[in-house]
């Protein structure tokens, strides 16, 4: 494949971009979570090239992107709670698992054979943009080789996958930073993946408890594996001080000896904004033989999903 071309953000990038989707190319896209790696879902070869430019296994299903709930519709079976969900949260940062629609004329690769659906409305203003002038629905796992760190900006995508993708939107860092909540409706409600809405507030909404599935031997949301968003150097969780051969990853005032800082002022959204960008960063300073060491981070609203891809990044590896 040719060089990946960077296209800007504006009508001609998009109306570029739009028209390689078209035509079965892969594009990488800015949502408001993280980039995406999108391709047409209805095309059998742009979703094969999907798993094939991330080097993803094919057991793993991908969330599929769409420009409003009744263009959902046409895909995924909504009940009651559902729709409320997706009212009160699209377009933003929350993923649904809804059952697939018979005759929703998707790509069976996109679900890797389930009968169940990732499907979601993304917030930031270009991928709407994209998704109105290429009116598909998008295959759109993060733009990021399998198991390595999500991408933030238009060069880590770059990093990871130029020559293998057509192009990269480029449309600057991405406001939340981690990836979208993802939430099996149901009784009890089912959190799947942690993400950028907190529980709290779809416990509030449905006036119910969220369930959290222990990750087990097969888990239900085939991505969560153990050890995933992997820098190279290994990584220390929940750190007050700072060893020998340690790049220090703070969090809060009280670590002012950190080389680096998730947010000074104990901010948990600028933490999740900035955190694949300084897992990056860290492992450049940490070198070959270094270590990261991050400092504890609060367990609640958009905090349970920084502390999920931190313990996965300090999973052990095979
Ligand atoms: O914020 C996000 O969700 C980003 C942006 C690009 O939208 N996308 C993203 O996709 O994080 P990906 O592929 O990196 O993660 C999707 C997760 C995987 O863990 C996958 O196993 C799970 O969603 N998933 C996909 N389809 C599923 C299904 N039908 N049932 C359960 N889990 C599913
Ligand atoms: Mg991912």
């Amino acid at each position: 494949m040719p060089n990946t071309l960077r296209l800007t953000p504006d009508e001609n990038g998009i109306a570029q971009a739009a028209a390689l989707l078209k035509a079965g190319g892969l594009v990488a896209f800015p949502t408001e979570t993280v980039y995406g790696l999108g391709g047409d879902a209805r095309q059998d070869a742009s979703v094969l090239g999907i798993y094939a430019a991330k080097g993803r296994p094919a057991h793993n299903p991908l969330i599929i992107h769409v420009a409003d709930l009744e263009m959902a519709r046409r895909y995924a079976i909504f009940d009651a709670q559902a729709e409320a969900l997706a009212q009160a949260f699209w377009p933003g940062p929350l993923t649904l698992v809804l059952p697939l629609r018979e005759d929703a004329g998707l790509s069976h690769h996109v679900t890797a054979g389930n009968r169940t659906l990732a499907i979601r409305v993304p917030a930031h203003p270009l991928a709407r943009a994209l998704l109105r002038a290429a009116d598909l629905p998008l295959a759109g796992p993060s733009a990021n080789p399998s198991g390595r760190v999500s991408p933030t900006t238009a060069d880590h995508v770059l990093e990871g996958l130029s020559g293998r993708i057509a192009a990269v939107l480029d449309g600057g860092p991405c406001a939340v930073g981690v990836e979208s909540t993802i939430l099996a409706p149901g009784n009890p409600p089912r959190l799947l993946r942690p993400g950028g809405i907190g529980p709290e507030a779809i416990a509030a909404l449905l006036d119910a408890q969220i369930t959290r599935p222990a990750d087990a031997a097969l888990p239900e949301a085939p991505g969560q594996l153990a050890s995933h968003y992997a820098p190279n150097a290994l990584v220390r969780l929940n750190a007050t001080t700072v060893e020998a051969c340690e790049i220090w990853v703070g969090f809060g005032p009280d670590c002012q000896a950190a080389q680096l800082s998730l947010s000074e002022r104990g901010d948990l959204d600028e933490a999740a904004s900035r955190l694949f960008d300084l897992l990056r960063r860290a492992d450049q300073l940490a070198g070959p033989l270094g270590r990261i060491a991050i400092a504890p981070i609060p367990q609640h609203g958009i905090g349970l999903a920084i502390n999920d891809r931190l313990n996965r990044a300090a999973a052990p590896r095979d």
